[in-house]
């Protein structure tokens, strides 16, 4: 299963066989800014710092130019990790949508005292 590290902040989640960038962000609880989700509008570019993907499902050409596919730019709704990637937001920054997810992002319960006191 890929890992899919985003940046700048080093989120980092899980992406099952299949599931795009953004299907995989959300299934760990986090999002970005998206539009169509259908490959048309080109809102959700996201550029591959490292690793492999692939766009296994149909990409405007006006959402995605070659030149940008050719400076490692994606679309997160249609881009598919082979391997594991690093990617970097640049047009939006990442949310948590479920913080039940991510028990690191929800506020820390401070630690009980074991010793009881007597008044
Ligand atoms: S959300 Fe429209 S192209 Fe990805």
């Amino acid at each position: 299963m890929p890992k899919l590290t985003v940046e700048p902040t080093g989120i980092e989640v899980p992406a099952a066989e299949d599931d795009t960038i953004m299907a995989a962000l959300n299934k760990s609880g986090y999002t970005y800014l998206f539009g169509c989700k259908r490959g048309g509008c080109g809102i959700c570019k996201i550029e591959i710092v490292e690793g492999e993907i692939e766009h296994n499902r149909p990409v405007a050409e006006t959402a995605l130019s070659t030149e940008e596919r050719e400076r490692g730019i994606c679309l997160g709704c249609r881009a598919v990790p082979k391997t594991d990637i690093v990617a970097r937001l640049t047009e939006s920054s990442i949310r948590v949508t479920s913080p039940l997810l991510h028990p690191q992002n929800l506020p820390k319960k401070t630690k009980k005292s074991s010793q009881a006191k007597v008044a």
